[in-house]
């Protein structure tokens, strides 16, 4: 018997300009009051006035709420709602990349709900809807204006919370090539790393199906073509586009067939270190591939042949990890190495959240603490391979 499938998205709108479709977003959602979520890169680069203005010129009055710092911490989700409801505003509008767009998802979950974050982790904990948000991601990365995750650092346990939820969904997309011109290398490359991996897993997701498997596929493939050169020039507006349409393509994707072993250990890792999402997962990928291939041969193939198309049949897994160690070397412009060997502890209770983490539910390998921690200390040795 054929299995049930359930397929969510937002409304999305991708193409040059797009961005100024959010007048239009508004008036739609029947929003006159909303809180401009950004972060400090993106008024620095110009694009928070360039909006803000547009907005104004069309009769918007905005609140401009701009206090959120790469992977988004509950403290400041907290101060995003109370400014949320002091202001008394009836929508969002998030202007950035995955934490952003997670910071004004949390913010509207707070501010409508109530509560507190801990009281959302796990799995449809939403009660009703929340208020309108228009989402206008600046990275070709985390597809959190398509999916429906929200993930936010618990700063007390450092570890992260992951809430999936329908209701997390934004009401509208507005995807928008010519933003990314601003993104530094180092940004490019590691947005571009999570656009793999989304696709990977999801492919390889238990949860994965008819709906999920193309865009995931043409989504490794668009970032094949164009990742090296989006990073090398940010600039370069073709391959911006690329990427963007394969951030699209793979978070269509893993909002609806889920993710895997690399988003749960690095939802550990990264609540623990504050190291970049991307620069996290690139270095747990290669490893699990080759135990994908184990617990699930067919389609750990097939991923790997997008990733690796000249080499086929058993060489595919070894070809696609030399791609994605390649693509690393060459791309990768932060400095892991200034991370410590942790502990075996520290290492432990990564394994142990991992098991406990959303991602871990769809993996295709489910593996016990051990076998995670040998994992670890495998993805921990190459760090200074370099
Ligand atoms: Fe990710």
């Amino acid at each position: 018997m054929q299995k049930l499938v359930r397929f969510s998205l937002p409304e999305v709108i991708f193409g040059d300009g797009a961005r100024f479709g959010a007048v239009h977003a508004l008036k739609a959602l029947a929003v006159e009051r909303p809180l401009l979520v950004t972060d400090a890169g993106l008024i620095a680069a110009g694009w928070v006035e360039e909006l803000s203005q547009y907005l104004q010129h069309h009769g918007v009055p905005v609140t401009i709420w701009s206090a959120v710092t790469p992977n988004p911490k509950d403290h400041e989700v907290m101060a995003g709602a109370r400014q949320y409801l002091l202001e008394d505003c009836d929508g969002l509008i998030a202007l950035g990349g995955g934490s952003v767009i997670d910071a004004a998802k949390g913010i509207g979950l707070l501010a409508s709900h109530g509560g507190d974050l801990h009281d959302y982790v796990g799995i449809g904990r939403t009660r009703e809807p929340l208020p309108p948000l228009i989402a206008i991601p600046t990275t070709a990365g985390s597809g959190a204006d398509i999916s429906q995750y929200c993930v936010i650092t618990d700063t007390s346990a450092r570890c992260k919370m992951v809430m999936a939820d329908k209701n997390l969904i934004p009401d509208m997309s507005l995807i928008d090539p010519e933003t990314l011109r601003t993104l530094s290398p180092a940004q490019a490359a590691q947005s571009g790393f999570d656009v793999i991996t989304h696709a990977v897993e999801a492919y390889l997701s238990i949860g994965a199906n008819a709906l999920t498997d193309s865009p995931a596929l043409e989504a490794l493939e668009l970032a094949n073509a164009h990742l090296e050169r989006f990073a090398q020039d940010p600039t370069d507006t073709e391959a911006g586009r690329g990427m963007a349409l394969a951030c699209l393509k793979a978070a269509v994707a893993f909002s609806n067939a889920g993710l895997g072993l690399a988003h749960a250990l690095a939802h550990q890792i990264g609540g623990a270190t504050d190291l970049p999402h991307g620069c996290v997962i690139i270095r747990l990928l290669p490893s699990l591939l080759r135990r994908y291939a184990v617990a699930a041969p067919e389609r750990t193939e097939r991923v790997a042949r997008a990733l690796a198309p000249s080499d086929a049949g058993d060489r595919a897994v070894e070809g696609a990890v030399r791609r994605l160690e390649a693509l690393r070397a060459a791309l990768d412009c932060l400095t892991p190495t200034d991370v410590p060997q942790p502990e075996l502890e520290t290492l432990r209770r990564w394994a142990e959240g991992a098991r406990h983490d959303v991602c871990f539910l769809t993996s295709p390998w489910k593996p016990n603490a051990e076998e995670l921690v040998a994992l670890l200390q495998e993805c921990w040795s190459c760090v200074g391979d370099q």
